[in-house]
């Protein structure tokens, strides 16, 4: 199985996520695309597509993938499963909180694409989310390097099993060095 990580960054939190992610990823054949040098072709070409961004500006797309946007748009997902990881800041921007999860997950569903790695919302404190598909759930993964940095790598750790891999040791093999 191949799996692709598009991904956009403006201060680096969601590029060390992807890294974090490619690591765990190591038994499978993964590749990682900036979203800035990326294809339509991108898109569809993998087994499985996760896609990585991060809320800027009261609720706007990150700067990469606000440009892209368009082609985004025009993407056909038909048969695809696309899972999405966003950053974001839940307490100083409590009313737009990973808005650009939900930005794409809208996205993805009008181009018939299915989302998969609904999130649980237990455990943030927010009032507004465009990435809420119910008040129980997001789209997908909601990452808070500012305020819950500890809670990052367990977080990602369960969502990538709850997507269905087996992940790498990497920290217990750098541990025992
Ligand atoms: C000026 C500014 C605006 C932001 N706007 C939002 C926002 O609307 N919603 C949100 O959830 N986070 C917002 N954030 C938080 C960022 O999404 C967060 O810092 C994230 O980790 C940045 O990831 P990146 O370095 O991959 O771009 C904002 C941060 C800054 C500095």
């Amino acid at each position: 199985m191949n799996i692709g990580i598009i991904w956009g960054s403006d201060s680096g939190d969601t590029e060390d996520v992807m890294e974090y992610m490619v690591k765990k990823l190591s038994k499978y054949d993964v590749e990682s695309i900036h979203v800035e040098s990326s294809s339509i072709n991108d898109f569809t070409k993998f087994d499985l597509l996760l896609l990585g961004i991060s809320t800027w500006y009261d609720g706007d797309l990150q700067s990469d993938w606000e440009r892209f946007f368009p082609t985004f748009q025009k993407i056909n997902f038909r048969g695809k499963s696309i899972a999405i990881f966003g950053l974001g800041d839940q307490y100083s921007y409590e009313d737009y909180f990973v808005d650009g999860v939900g930005i794409l997950a809208k996205e993805v569903i009008r181009n018939e694409g299915e989302i998969i790695g609904n999130w649980p919302t237990e455990g943030y404190e927010f009032a507004e989310s465009k990435a809420l598909l119910n008040k129980d759930l997001f789209y997908g993964l909601a990452l808070d390097e500012g305020n819950q940095y500890e809670l990052t790598k367990d977080r990602v750790d369960k969502w990538l099993s709850m997507l269905g891999f087996i992940l790498s040791d990497f920290d217990l093999v750098v541990k025992s060095q």
